[in-house]
């Protein structure tokens, strides 16, 4: 991408909306922000609704955990509100010919991404990467060590830059998170400089506030907590290196670059393949016609694709098989066990096997089609939607699902209801039974849960 074109596109904070309708990402991440200030006004109220039942005075380590945890909502909603205000103000583009009024809908739904990728989604990393120093930053350090190619080894000792003979080169890290390991990376290895790319605004916000030498101070709420003090622990994340020259964030879909083809030397892609909701096989191919020939892929992280296609779910051998048809030698490759998330004040924690690799470059691959991740059906509003045999048995569920809920009235009984739908129905009573049985039970077990951790 060169510098003229750049301009043309809107930016927030500085950092680049890299898209073919910027305005729509900007606009699908602002009412996901919100909804997660709408969330968390929620639990607020929860939280207080419980304290005021007094149910909890009964236990004073109830009542701390519960002051503590409307402490910390309080304290995150100001916090979020902060962090997200050019998200939740129309002036947070900095549009310089197009305004937001001009957005075209229908076009802009064709952007829409991925409904998990919420902006709490991987709060847990911003802690791990500037708060909790439990030792896994330094891990993901020693294993791109591991994989990084000697060519692009400078002498550490130059402040000036790479000396003769040395060769300067560009890092590019997809799905770079809250920033941390890029930053170890550009500080250890010393590119000419760094791109950051994500699709998440909380998380590059906050990371653009670190490289440039603030700190962010945010509650974490462990779950399940080690104590019933530490439900709530506030973190100051900061930067331990201060402000960083030479590293730029950008928002942009890995699926769809907006990098010049041949034009990058060194990518990395840190716990991502497995969450790109792109065939792995064609994704590969994708990030082969962005590297410049010779220019080196390097991998860490889980393989959990969750696809409905088990094709699609590859395993390692899966995985170099796919790299080498798309046109790349894989030089080093190997699995390890690694923690990861596992945070100083929680019970739990995570170990994977990372399938680490370093692939080199040398031949071009076939550029597989824009990739969409909606279907044609719900990008262009005039085609007929195919009414596949999914679509007619949730249709059925649904129908019966709001039928029947539809009934409860505070009066009805079970067997009430169930006589009713063996009428409705022609169905067995034993058959209405089950059905009724599995709605109700569905809807006690929800009513148990806690709203649920998106990370
Ligand atoms: C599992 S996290 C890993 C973050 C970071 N690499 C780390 O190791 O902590 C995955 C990251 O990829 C980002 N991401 C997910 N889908 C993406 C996409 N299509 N394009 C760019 N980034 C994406 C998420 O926002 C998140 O920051």
């Amino acid at each position: 991408m060169d510098s003229r074109r750049l301009a043309e596109f809107p930016q927030t904070q500085g950092i680049y909306w890299l898209y073919r309708n910027p305005q729509a990402h900007f606009l699908q991440w602002k009412a996901r922000a919100e909804l997660l200030l709408a969330g968390e006004s929620q639990r607020l109220s929860q939280i207080e609704a419980e304290i005021a039942q007094g149910e909890a005075a009964a236990s004073k380590y109830t009542l701390e955990r519960l002051e503590l945890l409307r402490k910390g909502q309080v304290f995150n909603f100001q916090a979020y509100r902060e962090i997200l205000a050019p998200l939740l103000s129309p002036q947070g583009l900095d549009v310089s010919s197009q305004g937001l009024s001009q957005v075209d809908w229908a076009s802009g739904l064709a952007e829409t991404l991925p409904s998990h990728q919420t902006l709490s989604s991987y709060q847990d990393n911003l802690f791990r990467d500037w708060a909790w120093n439990n030792g896994e930053n330094e891990a993901a350090l020693e294993l791109i060590k591991r994989l990084w190619p000697d060519s692009l080894r400078l002498k550490l000792n130059t402040s000036t830059g790479p000396t003769e003979g040395e060769q300067a080169f560009h890092l590019t890290v997809l799905g770079s998170g809250a920033g941390r390991l890029a930053v170890d990376l550009h500080r250890h290895f010393r590119p000419q400089l760094s791109l950051l790319v994500d699709i998440n605004p909380f998380l590059h916000l906050v990371a653009q506030r670190l490289i440039q030498g603030e700190s962010v101070e945010l509650y974490e709420f462990p779950h399940p907590p080690l104590s019933h003090d530490q439900a709530a622990v506030l973190h100051r994340c900061e930067n331990p290196y201060g402000p960083q020259r030479d590293i730029h964030l950008l928002f942009a879909d890995v699926s769809n670059l907006p990098f010049q083809r041949k034009s990058l030397d060194l990518l990395i892609t840190p716990w991502l393949i497995d969450i790109v909701p792109e065939d792995f096989r064609a994704f590969a191919r994708r990030l082969n016609r962005y590297l410049k020939p010779g220019g080196a892929w390097l991998n860490f992280g889980p393989l959990g694709f969750d696809r409905r296609m088990l094709s699609q779910r590859l395993c390692f051998a899966e995985v170099q098989e796919a790299l080498t048809e798309a046109g790349f030698v894989v030089e080093i490759e190997f699995q390890e066990r690694q923690s990861y998330l596992q945070s100083p004040h929680s019970s739990h924690g995570r170990v994977e096997t990372l399938s680490c690799f370093r692939a080199k470059k040398v031949k071009e691959a076939k550029e597989p089609k824009r990739f969409e991740y909606l279907p044609s059906w719900l990008t262009h509003l005039d085609q007929p939607i195919p009414a596949s045999a999914a679509l007619a048995e949730l249709a059925l569920i649904n129908k019966v699902h709001f039928e029947v809920t539809a009934i409860i009235d505070g009066q009805k009984s079970f067997r009430q209801i169930s006589n009713l739908m063996v009428q409705s129905y022609g169905m067995t009573q034993a058959q209405a039974d089950e059905t009724l049985f599995a709605i109700l039970f569905k809807i006690h077990e929800s009513s148990l849960r806690s709203p649920g951790r998106s990370s």
